[in-house]
Parts: C-alpha cells; sequence; structure tokens
C-alpha cells in the first residue's frame, strides 16, 4: 500500500527537474499523476517513463499554467475525467534574474507572473474541486531565495515572487482550514535540474563557497525535495498546514 493510494495529484511543470521526479515518486506510492508541462516533448518523456514503472499517469502539453484560461480548463478536465482531485502541487515556475538597477520592467512582470500569479491561477481554479471533495492538500514551491538575499545571483523579481508564495500558503491554510484543505511550501535551497546545471558545472565563486560552508552537501538533487513532497502530502501529515519547509542541507543556517 502506498502512501498515496489512491490520491489524484495534479503537478504542474512534470517535464522538469523536480516536476519529473515528483510524478515518478508519487505515482510510485500510488497516486492517479495529472501533469501539464508548457514543453510537449518533455512532458511526453516524464509520462513515459511514468507508465514504464507501471504507474497511473496522464498529462497535458503544451499548458501554460500562468494563463489563467488554460489553467483552469486543465484542472476543470481533470476534476471531470478522474471524479475529484486530492492534492494540487504547484511546482512549475520560470525565471528572470537581474540587478535591481538592470532588471526591466517586462521581466519583473514575467517573473511575477510566472512565479507567484501562476500559484495563484492554479489554486483559484482548484479551490472548489478540493471543496467538493471535503478536502485535499496544496503543495507550492518557494524557495530559500524567498526569506533572505542571496550574493551569487541577484534575484529581485524570484525572490519577491517566492515570498509571495511562502506568504500566499500561510493565507490558504487559514481559508483552507474549514474545508480541511491543507497548504504547505517547500523551500528548496540549490537543487541540481534542468534550470541549474549551467551553475553546477561553472559555479561564481560566491556560489562554491557558499556550497562549501553547507553543513550537509551544497548541491541537492530532485529527490531531496520531493521525499518531501510525499511526506507533506500525505495523510501522515494531516495536523501541518501553514508551514514552509526549507529543504537545503542547511545552508540557510548560516545566516
Ligand atoms: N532548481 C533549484 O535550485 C530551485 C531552488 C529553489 C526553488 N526552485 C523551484 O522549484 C521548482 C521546480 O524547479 P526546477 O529546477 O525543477 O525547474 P525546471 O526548469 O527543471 O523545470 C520546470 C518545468 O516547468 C515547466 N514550466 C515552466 N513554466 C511553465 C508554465 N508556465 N506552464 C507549464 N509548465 C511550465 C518547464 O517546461 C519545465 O519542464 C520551481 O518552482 C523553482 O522556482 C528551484
Amino acid at each position: 500500500m502506498g502512501r498515496l493510494e489512491n490520491k489524484v495529484v495534479l503537478i504542474t511543470g512534470i517535464g522538469g527537474g523536480m516536476g519529473r521526479e515528483a510524478a515518478r515518486r508519487f505515482a510510485s506510492e500510488g497516486a492517479t499523476v495529472v501533469g501539464c508541462d508548457i514543453n510537449e516533448e518533455a512532458l511526453a518523456e516524464t509520462v513515459r517513463l511514468v507508465q514504464a514503472e507501471g504507474g497511473r499517469i496522464s498529462g497535458s502539453a503544451p499548458v501554460d499554467a500562468g494563463d489563467p484560461k488554460a489553467v483552469e480548463t486543465w484542472i476543470d478536465d481533470a476534476a471531470a475525467a478522474r471524479g475529484g482531485i486530492d492534492i494540487l502541487y504547484n511546482n512549475a515556475s520560470i525565471q528572470r534574474f537581474g540587478a535591481i538597477d538592470e532588471i526591466s520592467v517586462e521581466d519583473w512582470d514575467f517573473a511575477i507572473d510566472m512565479e507567484l500569479n501562476i500559484v495563484f491561477y492554479a489554486v483559484r481554479a482548484a479551490w472548489k474541486h478540493l471543496k467538493a471533495r471535503g478536502g485535499g492538500v496544496i503543495l507550492n514551491i518557494g524557495s530559500i531565495a524567498g526569506t533572505r538575499g542571496v550574493e551569487f545571483m541577484p534575484q529581485n523579481a524570484h525572490g519577491a515572487a517566492k515570498a509571495g508564495v511562502i506568504n500566499l500558503t500561510q493565507q490558504l491554510a487559514v481559508e483552507g482550514g474549514p474545508h480541511n484543505i491543507r497548504a504547505v511550501c517547500i523551500s528548496p535551497g540549490f537543487i541540481q535540474t534542468i534550470a541549474t546545471t549551467f551553475l553546477v558545472e561553472d559555479p561564481p565563486p560566491s556560489l562554491k563557497a557558499a556550497w562549501d560552508r553547507t553543513p550537509l552537501r551544497g548541491v541537492g538533487q530532485p529527490e531531496d525535495i520531493v521525499n518531501a513532497a510525499v511526506f507533506l502530502a500525505s495523510d501522515e501529515a494531516s495536523w501541518i498546514t501553514g508551514i514552509n519547509l526549507v529543504v537545503d542541507g542547511g545552508s540557510s543556517t548560516l545566516g
């Protein structure tokens, strides 16, 4: 018996590093996974992998989760096809970086849209289905950049958006409680994925120094995040809501 047996789980961005790992693990724990991605090929590869491992999965692409109408259609269709939903896992995001005197208004707005509004759109669409189910879980992905500044990359818009995700999670926990909807956030430290491989291969000195000072491994892997996600999404965490779980090898403890 898996830890997510018979749960219907919607995951955004299943074509990427953490999203693919989440789709694989959640399916292996007995969930029925419904994924989406803007990247058709990447999504198809994840669906193929999960099915080859014997998991239950379907996926839609291209779906831009940053488009409120598109994400609503994806969620409504999933709820209709599966008879409801239990868990919404807001994984997808696209970053835009830039120093405060260099980042354009367009890039700032894009990052807020694709890192914060993207979560709001999905939650807004899923809420009625979770209420109709008698409860469920919203699992958001924040970042340690949401609670601190970083030296190695100017993360103004990224950090501000992720701070919004962390705070939105707390408000959702308050509003969701009466409906038995839990809302939780995981804030990863530096994780090796498609998005960060260029930094792993050629890290700036300040990043390398941060890794060297990290109490555990300096660079995390997608499974480090997904292990926490499985627990928080499962009934084992039924009295946990509103939290921001930092999974970063202890790097944040260094201040
Ligand atoms: N990698 C890290 O070090 C790190 C650290 C902290 C937080 N995070 C967060 O973790 C999450 C996953 O990051 P990752 O490193 O696995 O990224 P990734 O780039 O490897 O994968 C992201 C996936 O989401 C998809 N996607 C992006 N925008 C989308 C949209 N609008 N609609 C649908 N699909 C979309 C991409 O096509 C891709 O398949 C993100 O929210 C990211 O901000 C990552």
